[in-house]
């Protein structure tokens, strides 16, 4: 079923997936694609709006990026942020300079609500600003619909053209009327009627499965995760036991998890479909060995998860389709090449070599995180499963900063069990829902303390907790001094080598969610 479209043009910045994110929360389908993306190409599309997004060039001097000019004569809806802002405004007649300065952060704007983006934004507002280079002349036909004393132009739009642009970031949560200003782009400006719903994307996606599978034999690499629980579930409602889930237990899982993941999905829990469950636990420990740098890690588990899937899979033999359980941030992230790359992420582009298998499926390949949360409850899910925090591929690994060693896997285990709990208690078990992520870390820092009569000289945990909707840019969580004074005296009293436990209160920017 073709739905309404915002194309979201990405000329290489951080916040693109969250664009097209806040675009669907909206009940708008939206695509990213590269800027470069040809004009044949876009209008085949028939986008009802179209939004440039930010990124690190300038438009002027040789760094800039070509652009096709046609991209402001398709007569769509066309919103530019940031730097897309800049473009628009460069490409038009206008004026972009570079500032002494860089203006970043939280920037109080002032607002003229009589721009189309405007009408129930406050006249003051919090937007997030991030950039050094500043329109500092619109084009002709352009007005400034807001402003801030530094930066003249931090939003202007050519209504009758349909021409919109802000120079600060709507999509971030800390554009606290950000949702507002988008919300009014897709539905207002670009009339779309909000046709994209989960219900029926699931009954749709199903049906088609099942049509595209036949009698055919499913693989699917199972981690217990959110993403790929919901598409291992999703392919045993349309395929049942043609689906076989191979579940690599790598020994970075949570405490007691790899049991939680087999009651569900082994011959005791409810779905209809073949498991396998596989302890690999001491393979990942001996690769691990003496290795300390983040990306390494990353690397030795992605492939050491590989070699063992591919092990498995041989013994099963051929099968005609493999599972993945590939999101649409994965498929951005992956794919669209300019941005500058922060870490890389062990589920996408690690395709076995040695499995022998026709075609990939992958369900969940349009969709965001909360899309996969409202699927998995549409299909059934229980909530408690849906609503599992994130946790990374590469596992505990990148929450232990340093060597991974068996008994460092052991402490962060236990400290982590201690504080999930207690949070998880605290207010009648309604605060920690309030939080996007939250967990234990060790740091590899050492310090000395006093246990009894006895010097110690043992680890340092670190507790991390953030509010996030998006995990792309969050907040520090004021955890309650009640809960972390009591974590804290749990985990010193109750996990052998730590001594210490300490509080991350660092947003992301500038920091990331996890610690490697
Ligand atoms: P960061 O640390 O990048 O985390 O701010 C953002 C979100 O991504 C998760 N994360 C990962 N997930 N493989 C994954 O599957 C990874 O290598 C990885 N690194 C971070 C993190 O838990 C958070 O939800």
């Amino acid at each position: 079923m073709k739905h309404e479209t915002i194309l979201v043009l990405d000329f290489g910045g951080q916040y693109t997936p969250l664009i097209a994110r806040r675009v669907r929360e909206c009940n708008v389908y939206a695509e990213v694609h590269p800027y470069t993306l040809s004009i044949e190409e876009i209008k085949a599309k028939e986008p009802k709006g179209i939004i440039f997004t930010g990124g690190p060039n300038s438009v002027y001097g040789e760094a800039a990026l070509p652009y096709d000019e046609r991209l402001f004569e398709l007569g769509v809806p066309t919103l530019g942020i940031c730097y897309g802002a800049q473009l628009m405004a460069h490409a038009l007649g206008g004026k972009v300079e570079s500032a002494a300065t860089s203006e970043y952060g939280h920037t109080e704007v002032d607002i003229d609500k009589s721009g189309r983006l405007f009408g129930d934004v406050s006249e003051k507002t919090i937007a997030w600003m991030s950039h050094t280079d500043y329109i500092s002349q619109p084009p002709a036909g352009f007005r400034v619909t807001a402003s801030t004393p530094v930066c003249p132009v931090a939003a202007m739009e050519d209504d009758s053209r349909g021409f919109y642009a802000t120079q600060f970031h709507p999509e971030v949560m800390h554009t606290r009327e950000g949702m507002k200003m988008l919300r009014t782009f897709v539905r207002d400006v670009c009339g779309c009627s909000g046709d994209w719903e989960m219900g029926s994307f699931v009954e749709d996606t199903v049906k088609s499965i099942r049509e595209q599978v036949g009698d055919g034999k499913v693989l699917c690499a199972l981690s217990g995760g959110v993403d790929s629980s919901v598409a291992a579930v999703m392919l045993s409602k349309a395929v049942g036991k043609q689906l076989t889930c191979v579940f690599v237990d790598h020994g970075l899982l949570r405490k007691n998890e790899g049991d939680e993941v087999e009651a569900v999905f082994g011959p005791e829990g409810p779905y209809d479909l073949n498991f396998i469950r596989v302890n690999a636990q001491q393979r990942f420990y001996d690769k691990l060995a003496g290795v300390s740098e983040p990306e390494k890690k990353r690397k030795i588990i992605g492939e050491e998860f590989i070699r063992v899937f591919e092990e498995e899979a041989k013994k099963i033999g051929a099968v005609d389709f493999l599972v993945q359980g590939t999101i649409y941030p994965d498929v951005i992230e992956s794919g669209l090449g300019d941005s500058a790359v922060i870490k890389s992420h062990h589920n996408v582009g690690g395709l076995p070599d040695h499995v022998d298998f026709k075609e990939i499926i992958e369900p969940l390949r349009m969709l965001f995180k909360d899309e996969v949360r409202k699927s998995g409850l549409e299909l059934g899910i229980p909530e408690h499963l849906v609503f599992r925090q994130p946790f990374p591929g590469p596992g505990l690994a990148i929450r232990i900063i340093g060597e991974v060693t068996e008994e460092k896997v052991k402490i962060v285990q236990d400290a982590d069990a201690i504080y999930r709990e207690e949070v998880e208690k605290y207010d009648g078990g309604k605060y920690y829902r309030t939080l996007g992520q939250y967990f234990a870390a060790l740091t590899n820092m050492r310090s000395v303390g006093v246990m009894g009569d006895f010097r110690t000289y043992d680890y340092a945990i670190a507790l991390r907790a953030v509010e996030t909707s998006d995990f792309m840019t969050a907040e520090a969580a004021q955890l309650p001094w009640e809960v972390l004074s009591k974590v804290t005296s749990r985990i010193v009293n109750e996990v052998d080598h730590v001594n210490r436990v300490m509080f991350d209160c660092t947003g992301k920017p500038p920091g990331t969610i996890e610690f490697e």
